[in-house]
């Protein structure tokens, strides 16, 4: 893993220095594939779905990402480690593209882990990333790793809106309205700029009928360090959780301001099987190697 910079003035340009990845959790839904192997290792294609997320980070400017993760994951980190061992037999082997990817990893960003001890909701989650983020740092990026948010670059108009407007910035995805109770959810008001919106609360995981908007949380998050004394004061919320919906809705009726971008680009949902066959789907069909085979594939299976 790369070390992280701590040259002063390389640090003030940058709207955010660390970017924080929950990825503690035991990924009941892909039992039994996650008794050995956490769901964040599993490929889109090739590559696993945390180094996709790290490349956006890393793409907005991000120099540290922050893996939160649980007892039994050391593989996610492992995964960014040095792997000259490998690198060198491949180039013996003169595989010198697979030297390229296996490589990528080690030298996208620094990786530094936190552990979460218990499960107690993404809100406890992100807390449990505070004494790792530098006291001069005002804001960082929470990306979760489920979330595969398309084309990337919404980090990079999200840091613009918080130079903008101060406080903190997250990313908006409009769902269908029979979808919203999976979500947290916006209640917003117009800025003059049609993908910008001013929140004025949010709420985790709402009925349909209950819901203030149908623009949900995407898992991207730009927050003002303010979130880490909002998150000591919030009671277990949604599912007997932590949320770190109800940390953004407490600053938020404190007068933090809050804003989102409304993404109109695509995403994927890696969490479940379901979503997760979308994305690998989606991205074999551009991949100059499977893409071809696949859509011939694809179109005679489903006619036949
Ligand atoms: C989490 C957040 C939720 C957000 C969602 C996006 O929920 O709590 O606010 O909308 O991620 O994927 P989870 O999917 O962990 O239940």
């Amino acid at each position: 893993m790369r070390e992280a910079t701590s040259e002063p003035s390389a640090r003030s340009a940058l709207p955010f220095r660390s970017a924080v990845v929950p990825a503690a959790g035991l990924g009941t839904r892909f039992l039994p594939t996650t008794k050995t192997v956490p769901k964040e290792l599993l490929p889109v294609v090739d590559t696993p779905g945390i180094e996709l997320v790290a490349a956006e980070a890393a793409e907005a400017g991000a120099e540290l990402l922050l893996i939160v993760t649980s007892p039994g994951k050391d593989a996610v980190a492992a995964h960014f480690a040095d792997s000259s061992e490998l690198e060198k037999e491949l180039q013996t082997r003169g595989k010198d593209a697979l030297v390229a990817k296996v490589r990528r990893a080690h030298e996208l960003i620094a990786v530094r882990t936190v552990t979460q001890d218990e499960p107690k909701g993404l809100g406890h989650a992100v807390g449990c990333a505070r004494d790792a983020i530098g006291d001069d740092e005002q804001a960082f990026a929470v990306l979760l790793p489920d979330d595969l948010v398309l084309p990337t670059g919404v980090l990079t108009k999200m840091a613009e809106v918080r130079e903008q407007h101060g406080g903190s910035v997250l990313c908006a995805f409009d769902v269908p309205r029979e979808q919203i109770a999976a979500y947290g959810v916006f209640e917003v008001s117009d800025t003059g700029d049609d993908d910008v919106k001013r929140v004025h609360g949010m709420v985790e995981k709402p009925a349909p009928e209950e819901a203030p908007s149908t623009l949900a949380a995407a898992g991207r998050y730009l927050l003002d360090r303010a979130i880490f004394d909002a998150l000591d004061r919030i009671a277990p919320g949604a599912g007997g959780e932590l949320q770190l919906t109800d940390a953004v809705a407490l600053l938020i009726s404190e007068g933090h301001p809050v804003h989102v971008v409304v993404h109109r680009g695509g995403r994927h949902d890696l969490g479940n099987p379901g979503g997760y066959a979308r994305a690998f789907v989606d991205f074999a069909l551009e991949d100059p190697d499977y893409g071809p085979d696949l859509r011939a594939w694809l179109a005679a299976r489903l006619n036949g």
